[in-house]
């Protein structure tokens, strides 16, 4: 199978700064010559992306089924781009601010007591990151860049659950890579796995140089198997 161009998913805690890793690794890979799609869960453009949007903003009410589904939908109307552009004849790498895992994670961590498995089911089959980069940081750093801002989900307590969830995905994710399953072996070798998790809570740059040592090399070797599906 010929080389295919990577797909990377960064995803964080609120005030991680993931929004400003993500736009400096997308700077650095453009600069290092590698075409890169950006893109943004949610995706408030779309007409799903609308709602979530108004619901995000306590504009509008859902049940937290309805919603969490809402977030999964606006994922699969875009699977298609995230396969297309990966497989696209010339190559162009997909880097995507959140994702599924933020689904689960965010939807699991509610006072309704969804089941994570409930969470995990409409993103099953999802095209499958090659790397995640996760970037914690504990509620106490949290608090000291600054409250919280203005959205549903930005409260202290809120924050803390959905750690606690995203450390249980990572460790799922971890695992699974060390099993090596042969899909994925090549980024599983040497340790690399497809979950990373970084220290956020340090200097902006000193993050950043930590993300650019470990995609550098990845997108340059880029993929010899076919794009993965989540949790297949
Ligand atoms: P944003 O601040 O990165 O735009 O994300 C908006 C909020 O939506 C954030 O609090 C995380 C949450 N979220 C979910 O609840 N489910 C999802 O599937 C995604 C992608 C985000």
């Amino acid at each position: 199978m010929p080389k295919r161009t990577l797909f990377i998913v960064i995803e964080g805690l609120d005030r991680s700064g993931k929004t400003t890793q993500t736009a400096i690794l997308h700077e650095r890979l453009v600069a290092a010559g590698h075409d890169t799609k950006l893109m943004k869960f949610p995706d408030r453009t779309t007409a799903i992306g609308k709602m979530i949007d108004s619901y995000l903003k306590s504009e509008s009410e859902l049940d937290d089924h309805a919603i969490h589904l809402l977030f999964s939908a606006n994922r699969w109307e875009l699977a298609s781009t995230i396969t297309q552009t990966l497989l696209h004849p010339s190559p162009i790498t997909v880097l995507c601010d959140r994702y599924a895992f933020s689904g689960i994670a965010f939807t699991a961590s509610k006072p309704a007591d969804i089941p994570f498995e409930w969470c995990r089911a409409p993103d099953v089959g999802l095209p499958a990151p090659d790397l995640t980069i996760f970037l914690d940081i504990s509620p106490e750093t949290a608090k000291e860049r600054g409250g919280y801002g203005e959205e549903r989900y930005e409260k202290e307590e809120m924050q803390r659950k959905v750690r606690a969830v995203f450390g249980r995905i990572g460790g799922e994710m971890i695992a699974s890579s060390e099993r090596g399953d042969e899909e994925h072996a090549s980024l599983a070798q040497g340790g690399r796995g497809r979950w990373v998790m970084i220290d956020a809570g340090r200097e902006c740059e000193e993050v950043a140089k930590e993300i650019w040592t470990l995609v550098e090399p990845l997108v340059k070797e880029g993929a010899d198997t076919p794009i993965g599906k989540l949790w297949i």
